[in-house]
């Protein structure tokens, strides 16, 4: 109770906001005027989006007139203004009221085939769902589990309420009361509005390395790795979103990848492993985060030439009929490992930075990506090890991630999958919640 009043104060605080008030087809769709009443009476600009069958239980112009505006239905109304990433981009709270069992299923199985759908599955604002079904409905093992999977996924879905249904049977599955219905919906906005739960890294430094190093050969080689930078730089970009000053070292990542930074992000050009060291080590110093997504070369040619190696440069010394076994050898020597470094020396000598590294792992046949991942966590010490499996498909480039977290101890601290921003947000909520 005690949160709810706070959530409340929170959203009256943050003052009028946008509200998609979605409506689907539900016998209760006659309650929907009641709650789009009550939020506009408390100030906030409301948009109404209803399915083709809840314009069966109730008009779009007695929905126009209560909120004062249009009513979508279709993705194809308008199609010149893509009308539901519009509506999903201005929403700053989408609320289904009533949410029927085939709504429900259409959210939770990823449909897009109306406006509604599509708005929600478009939006980055919270969406809260208020059921209104037959008891029946809302029991069914399809509705408990598509509920549960909205639930696991961050939307709010409302309890409803229990009582009397439009025939002569009672039970659960009444959409409560308009006033209820707004006070939880605002009561998620109040959450998510609040600076403090929506900015949780406001102030802090957060430093990532990205990219892959290139370690020199000659001035036209270098031995490198494959890694593009992108979950680094959504990392990044996830972090200045969340409040955070950013500041990432970047190891030869393409112009493309880095155009999803945001302007205020610092970017530090580190090619190889040894300036990469130096610059992570520079901005760590007053870093409260440092993560360590770089690929960073293990090795490196113990010399570099300063001419471009010949391919032929054993002419002359050897016999040309010898020249098939002749074979070009570099001296490697081993690269400092800087995560390591970071947490053994510490560039910020007042507080503490929290050291988040990544391991790509194959699996092989000492053990599988976990076994060493967890090895690999208690060697290194970083506070968190995001370890994700790489290989065919996975892993590098423009393709979802999926990590596992683990912590100093090897221990499994959560799982995330996703696009590289899902999979930032994740990894950054775990931050965020360490930090606090
Ligand atoms: N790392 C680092 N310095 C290095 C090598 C790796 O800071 N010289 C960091 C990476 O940025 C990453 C973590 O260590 O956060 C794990 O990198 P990975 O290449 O998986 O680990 P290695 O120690 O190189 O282990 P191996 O190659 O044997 O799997």
């Amino acid at each position: 109770m005690a949160s709810s009043v706070r959530d409340e104060r929170a959203a009256a605080r943050s003052g009028p906001r946008r509200v998609v008030v979605g409506v689907s087809g539900s016998i209760a769709a006659y309650k929907a005027p009641g709650v789009i009443r009550l939020l506009r009476q408390a100030g906030h600009e409301v948009k109404v989006v209803a399915t083709q069958a809840a314009l069966r239980f109730i008009g779009a112009p007695a929905l126009a007139a209560v909120s004062g505006g249009p009513v979508g239905t279709g993705v194809f109304d308008d199609p010149a203004a893509v009308e539901h990433v519009a509506t999903g981009e201005w929403a700053e709270l989408v609320l289904v009221a009533p949410a029927s069992a085939d709504l429900l299923a259409r959210v939770a199985a990823g449909r897009a085939d109306d406006l509604l759908t599509a708005t929600i599955l478009t939006t980055s604002a919270p969406v809260v769902l208020a059921p209104a079904m037959h008891t029946q409905m809302w029991l069914n093992p399809a509705t408990v589990e598509n509920v549960a999977t909205l639930r696991r996924r961050g939307l709010t879905v409302i309890d409803p309420d229990s009582g009397r249904l439009t025939g002569a049977d009672s039970g659960p599955g009444r959409l409560p009361e308009p006033e209820r219905v707004v006070a939880e919906a605002l009561a998620v906005l109040g959450r998510t509005g609040d600076p403090s739960a929506s900015q949780p890294l406001a102030g802090r430094h957060v430093v990532v390395s990205a990219g892959g190093t290139r370690e020199p050969i000659d001035p036209v080689r270098y031995l490198g790795n494959r890694s593009s930078g992108r979950q680094g730089v959504a990392i990044a970009a996830q972090a200045a979103r969340l409040g955070a000053r950013v500041t990432l070292v970047a190891a030869n990542i393409e112009a493309e990848v880095l155009r999803d930074l945001p302007a205020q992000a610092e970017v530090v050009q580190a090619p190889t492993a040894l300036e990469l060291r130096e610059a992570v080590r520079r901005a760590g110093r007053d870093a409260d985060v440092v993560v360590m997504a770089a690929a960073v070369a293990d090795y490196r040619p113990a010399q570099v030439a300063g001419t471009k190696i010949k391919k032929h440069a054993l002419d002359g010394q050897a016999d040309a009929s010898h020249r098939a076994t002749d074979a070009l050898s570099i001296r490697l020597v081993e690269n400092p490992d800087v995560l390591a470094e970071l947490v053994s020396d510490p560039p910020r000598r007042q507080g503490r930075t929290l050291v988040v590294g990544f391991a790509a792992e194959t699996g092989d046949e000492d053990g599988d990506v976990l076994a060493h991942g967890a090895a690999k966590a208690r060697r290194k010490g970083a506070d968190l090890l995001a370890v994700n499996a790489v290989g065919e498909g996975t892993g590098f480039g423009d393709v979802p991630n999926r990590v596992v977290v683990l912590d100093r101890e090897g221990n499994e601290v959560a799982r995330a999958s996703g696009s590289k921003a899902q999979v930032a947000r994740a990894l950054l909520d775990l931050v965020a919640q360490r930090l606090a």
